[in-house]
């Protein structure tokens, strides 16, 4: 352990910076050892903090070398200034003056992909949050906003193509016959969103004509090999252009927009100023190496990172406590574009899924935090499903209780009031209260509680007035720092159903409706449906119109009603889930108890009627016949028996296999389709139907559907088929799984985002020797501890394998303590996501959870980066 440990920032602490930087001038001369940054800002005191001495304190980093610096051209002695750990502190100032600053920095040796470094053959950028202090010395904070002129110097021969935000406005020759690119970014902008890309690249062009007829250039940037997978994108991103002009009236406003492509990046993607950067595997399409769900996230990604434009570039958060404001929104944004792109109910029962699995983990974790976090060690960490994912549950919730029409309004009135301003959370709410007037004050502790509330639900009918209540309790757990919450402000939209499963009109507070949005506030409130002739179905929390827990106590006849009947798409789906889940429950608790596993199972009438009915969307019917998953049940269960879900699992999907196998060999056959591969909504939702029913049909030892798995991944012409195929076979146990994964690397070899599928589906084999293998999978060739999408994809693949990473000697959580000590040093970030699965071990059954704790132990005992000191001591806490 360090003698002392980095320690906690907060958000109460907030000051303005007693600096601003009105223009940034930098100069990048890129050479393959050293790079020297030259920056020249112009500065002044900030006449909002007050009269003050302050000294100038910038944000460095430790790998920075400083060559010299100079305040009016005047070169400053060693004396009249110093360097304390990272920050670069001068003494005497004046109110506004030039600080030329020159440094020198290695970016071939940054493993830490923050900062400027390389990934293969290029230079490029990654800013967000704190990155841009591993550049040169500055005032890295959101709520500094400067108008930056970028020059870039290097070898023309080796980088043909030198990009940087905004417009290119100079190019020319060095004396030594170096090229010269200057680019300027008219827009103020806070460091974080600089980029700076230098490569040997093909370009695809395009153009997009704004609503008011501007003509922008569209450039997608990526390794030569590559380019051919980039059409997708493109039309992704005039899709996200138009839509965000018809949805929030908002234009482009630089006249180039560029997309590039790097193998090495630690997140999904960044919208830096006209010049995003995407990890590759965000950002590549085509038919035969990418699947569905890549298609759906390649669209979603584009979409999220051109919004940012303006929720996030033109109007920024005022510090990184106000994250959620940018990418709550964003999130929100790109959610809503997807469902108009393809279906909603759809999207939202990914997203949802999404969140209560994950999400909800986390919150009941070691590392709950609020959607506004009031303090962190590593800003890297916070990042989280909370910020984004419930982020967007907010907004989604402010979308309901305003309505449409008052939430544009809203968002109209928070661009125009923000534009050029980095603000808060704070003033999301006020603009669109303002704007609506409606009283979202108690709304807002959404912002600032963690942890997810649980509303339980009962209810009664009175026959002879025809009256029905529905009485609501809320409650919010403790979560670590917060021991009591206070109520919030819960949408809840509940409709009526008859028994016969007939929509029911019901007046609650004089309104007659088939749809409520009931406000729930107090910590327990009655709500009372007038006008009923018959005791109703209650369908609950529709569209999930709140990120909570609901309890209530369903029969297993009410859920099969609202299966079949409900007008909600999204609380069909949720019946199915809460049957299955009480089905497993059970399972589970036999499991654990050692007993032979047996159930009746009621889901096998309610999913027989679904694969009969041809009226319904296939892609909903594969939705409601994918079990809940291990993670979903893990969340659910305290303690966690990872074996016992995973054999309840198998059991319950084996008795649906063995008493549907007619019909889902049927609808195997009926849903294939014939001709070219297409990534619309239709094609998708047919092959997830096609292949869910596959599943199925193996798990009977069928001989026929052993066959056909074989002919479909040999036969596939678009990899969701033949993927499907090969995890079929693997996760089945196939006869021929070990053949099948070998052909399909030997297939795919040389196409990198291809053998990440594999590395992944190779990691997450239930096998005795599932450790085995995934050790041999870090020898592999294709393996590189540097890239960590091919980190992600095996140590993430093991976290999936119960029987590799829980094995019972605790020898699975060893080696991935093991990585994250090698990694803890060279790439922070992705050390200290690595660490999530063991974050859990509260949680785990007592002879598992002792073992994943002293891994934990081990890792706190090292000489921690920040990232991972944050992590493993809260979850030890
Ligand atoms: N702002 C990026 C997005 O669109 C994510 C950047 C994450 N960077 C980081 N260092 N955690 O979501
Ligand atoms: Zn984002």
């Amino acid at each position: 352990m360090k003698e002392s440990q980095p320690s906690a920032i907060y958000l109460k602490d907030y000051k303005v910076p007693p600096f601003l930087i009105d223009k940034t001038e930098l100069t990048f001369d890129l050479d393959e050892t050293t790079t020297i940054v030259t920056s020249r800002l112009h500065m002044r005191r900030n006449p909002a903090f007050g009269k003050s001495t302050a000294p100038l304190i910038l944000d460095g980093g430790e790998e920075v070398k400083l060559i010299g610096v100079a305040m009016d051209d005047y070169e400053l002695p060693p004396e009249e200034y110093r360097i304390s750990e990272d920050k670069l502190i001068i003494t005497a100032t004046a109110d506004e003056f030039v600080l030329t600053c020159e440094t020198l920095i290695e970016p071939q040796n940054n493993t830490r992909l923050e900062g400027l470094y390389r990934s293969s053959s290029m230079f490029c950028t990654q800013c967000e949050a704190e990155g841009f202090r591993h550049i040169t010395y500055y005032l890295d904070r959101p709520d500094v906003m400067s108008v930056f002129t970028t020059t870039i110097i290097a070898d023309e021969a080796r980088y043909p193509v030198m990009l940087s935000n905004g417009n290119e406005v100079e190019r020319g020759k060095t004396d030594e016959g170096k090229t010269v690119v200057v680019w300027h970014d008219p827009f103020p902008k806070p460091a974080y969103l600089f980029a700076l890309v230098a490569g040997n690249l093909a370009v695809k062009n395009d153009v997009f004509i704004t609503q008011s007829q501007r003509e922008i250039k569209l450039q997608i940037f990526t390794e030569s090999h590559n380019i051919d997978k980039v059409d997708y994108a493109m039309e992704a991103l005039k899709r996200s252009m138009r839509w965000d002009e018809v949805t929030y009236g908002r234009e482009y406003d630089l006249d180039i927009f560029m997309i590039v492509a790097v193998d090495d990046f630690n997140m999904g993607a960044m919208e830096n100023k006209g010049l995003n950067i995407f990890n590759s595997s965000c950002l590549l399409a085509s038919p035969e190496t990418t699947t569905d769900d890549t298609y759906l996230r390649v669209e979603a990604i584009v979409a999220h990172e051109y919004f940012h434009n303006w929720s996030g570039n033109r109007v920024t958060c005022r510090d990184w406590f106000q994250l959620s404001l940018k990418e709550g929104f964003t999130v929100f944004r790109d959610q809503t574009f997807s469902a108009d792109m393809h279906s909603e109910t759809v999207k939202r029962v990914e997203d949802v899924s999404f969140l209560k699995t994950a999400q909800f983990a986390e919150d009941a974790g070691p590392m709950a935090h609020p959607v506004r976090p009031a303090s962190f060690i590593e800003i890297s960490n916070f990042y989280t499903l909370t910020v984004y994912e419930k982020g967007a549950e907010i907004v989604r919730m402010i979308h309901t209780l305003l309505g449409a029409e008052k939430f544009r309004a809203g968002s109209d009135l928070y661009f125009d009031r923000h534009d050029g301003q980095a603000v808060t959370c704070d003033d999301f709410v006020a603009a669109m209260q303002d704007a609506s007037g409606v009283d979202l004050s108690q709304f807002k502790r959404w912002y600032s509680q963690a942890g997810t509330p649980v509303v339980t639900v009962t209810d009664s009918y009175e026959e002879s007035t025809g009256t029905y209540r529905l009485i609501m309790k809320q409650h919010t757990p403790a979560t670590p720092g917060q021991p009591t919450k206070l109520p919030l402000h819960i949408p809840v939209r509940v409709g009526l159903l008859s028994q016969q499963g007939g929509a029911l009109s019901a007046q609650v507070n004089g309104v007659a409706a088939e749809d409520h949005v009931l406000h729930l506030k107090a910590n327990e409130q009655e709500f009372v449906f007038t006008g009923l002739t018959s005791r109703p179905v209650p369908s609950l929390l529709r569209s999930f119109s709140a990120p909570v827990k609901l309890r209530y106590e369903y029969s297993a006849k009410d859920l099969l009603l609202l299966l079949s009947a409900d007008s909600d798409g999204f609380n069909r789906w949720s019946a199915s889930q809460q049957l299955a889940v009480n089905e497993l429950t059970l399972l589970i608790n036999q499991a654990i108890k050692g007993d032979e596993l047996s159930i009746e199972s009621q889901l096998i009438q309610g999913f027989k009627a679904l694969l009969s009915d041809a009226a319904l969307d296939p892609a909903m019917v594969a939705l409601i016949l994918a079990l809940p998953s291990q993670a979903y049940l893990s969340e659910l269960a305290d303690p966690i028996y990872p074996a016992a879900i995973k054999q309840a699992r198998q059991y319950l999907k084996a008795q649906l296999a063995n008493a549907l196998s007619a019909d889902f060999e049927r609808v195997y056959r009926e849903h294939k389709i014939h001709g070219e591969y297409q990534a619309t909504a239709e094609d998708i939702a047919h092959r997830s139907l096609k292949n869910i029913a596959l599943s199925y049909w193996v798990e009977t030892g069928d001989e026929l559907a052993q066959q056909e798995l074989v002919t479909q991944f040999q036969t596939a012409n678009n990899m969701t088929d033949q993927f499907s195929a090969l995890s079929i076979a693997v996760h089945s146990q196939h006869p021929k799984a070990a053949e099948l994964l070998a052909a399909f690397y030997e297939q795919w070899q040389s196409e990198p985002l291809v053998v990440n599928k594999w590395l992944m589906l190779s990691a997450s084999q239930e096998q005795e020797n599932a450790l085995a293998t995934v050790k041999g999978l870090l020898e592999h060739p294709a393996f590189d501890l540097k890239n960590p999408n091919k980190v992600r994809s095996v140590l993430g693949g093991f976290g999936q394998s119960v029987s590799g990473f829980h094995k019972a000697d605790g020898s699975g959580y060893q080696f991935l303590a093991d990585q994250i000590i090698l990694l803890n040093k060279r790439n922070p970030q992705i050390a200290s996501r690595l660490c999530t699965p063991l974050t859990r071990w509260k949680k785990l059954q007592p002879e598992l959870s002792v073992k994943m704790k002293a891994e934990l132990e081990r890792i706190l005992a090292e000489n921690l980066s920040k990232d991972v000191y944050e992590v493993v001591s809260k979850s030890l806490a």
